[in-house]
């Protein structure tokens, strides 16, 4: 009997576990001993403590550039050119690497400019046009700049609009406080489930980012669905979390849709973009 007609009977027998067992230990420990690698070498080179940044794979990018094709109804190419266009814009990298280099927690800040899946939230806001986009959970304003330099390039081709970024934590926004992103930027410190009420202005397009319990979320999108205008569109940062969002959907009767991001060369596994409309 030749081996594999060897292994194909063992496969059919009680021995069939054992005989697996090295196989399966080897393929669980290569898996175990590359996250072990990247976690030791993000350990030395990055100085991030929470919310990390990092790129997303070739794959994971061409993903997210379809999911918002589908969103936001335009060709993929041009979800592709509007990817492009912000992570070429070298003005506002270089305002963010100078940002970073003068703060005070610049010790807990990494030098390399990486916009993960916020590079999603910037084709949505350049294909939708939003007058008005509310962002709850600011921490050092990455978001918001990458939200406000879309918004200045709307405002370029004659769509002009503000984000307006809500943080409990007196100092969130540091990167957004610079012009010309800072001209299009609110920044309102305090509770968001407060400052959603405060709303004065109908919302086009809004993105939970703040305490991401499930409790709070789901507060998030029921506060701030009477201050919806028509064809608003909902993003959470929560989706690979909780469901909130899809049920908000179905209770509300929108379509919705999640993209799970992949980070380059990082042990945190990703977040990801869940999307109402
Ligand atoms: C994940 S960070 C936001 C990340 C940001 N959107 C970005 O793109 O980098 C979460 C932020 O939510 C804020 N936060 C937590 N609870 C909050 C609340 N109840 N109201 C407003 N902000 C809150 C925290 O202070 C923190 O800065």
């Amino acid at each position: 009997m030749d081996r594999i007609k060897l292994r194909r009977a063992i496969a059919r027998t009680r021995l069939a576990p054992v005989a697996a067992f090295p196989k399966r230990l080897r393929a669980v420990a290569r898996y175990d001993a590359k996250v072990l690698s990247t976690s030791a070498r993000w350990l030395v080179q990055s100085r991030e403590h929470h919310n990390y940044t990092y790129d997303l794979t070739p794959l994971s990018r061409n993903h997210l550039a379809w999911l918002v094709s589908v969103v936001c109804d335009i060709p993929v190419k041009q979800v592709r050119a509007y990817l492009d266009e912000i992570e070429a814009d070298d003005n506002l990298r270089q305002h963010l690497q100078q940002a970073i280099a003068g703060a005070e927690r610049r010790g807990l800040a990494d030098k390399q400019i990486r916009y993960a899946r916020r590079i999603g939230w910037y084709a949505i806001v350049r294909a939708s046009r939003p007058k008005h986009i509310v962002e709850t959970g600011v921490d050092k304003g990455l978001g918001s700049v990458v939200l406000a330099a879309a918004l200045l390039r709307n405002a370029a081709e004659g769509h002009p609009g503000r984000v307006t970024s809500l943080d409990i934590n007196p100092e969130a926004g540091y990167l957004a406080k610079v012009a010309p992103w800072s001209e299009v930027v609110d920044l309102v410190i305090g509770d968001s489930l407060a400052s959603i009420a405060a709303l004065d202005r109908p919302v086009d397009l809004f993105l939970h980012d703040s305490d991401h319990s499930t409790v709070h979320e789901r507060r998030e999108f029921t506060a701030v669905e009477p201050k919806l205008a028509p064809g608003a569109i909902l993003l959470t940062d929560n989706v690979t979390v909780t469901n909130v969002l899809a049920e908000h959907a179905e209770r509300t009767g929108r379509k919705f849709l999640a993209y799970r991001e992949t980070p380059v060369n990082h042990w945190y596994p990703g977040d990801g973009i869940g999307v109402a409309w």
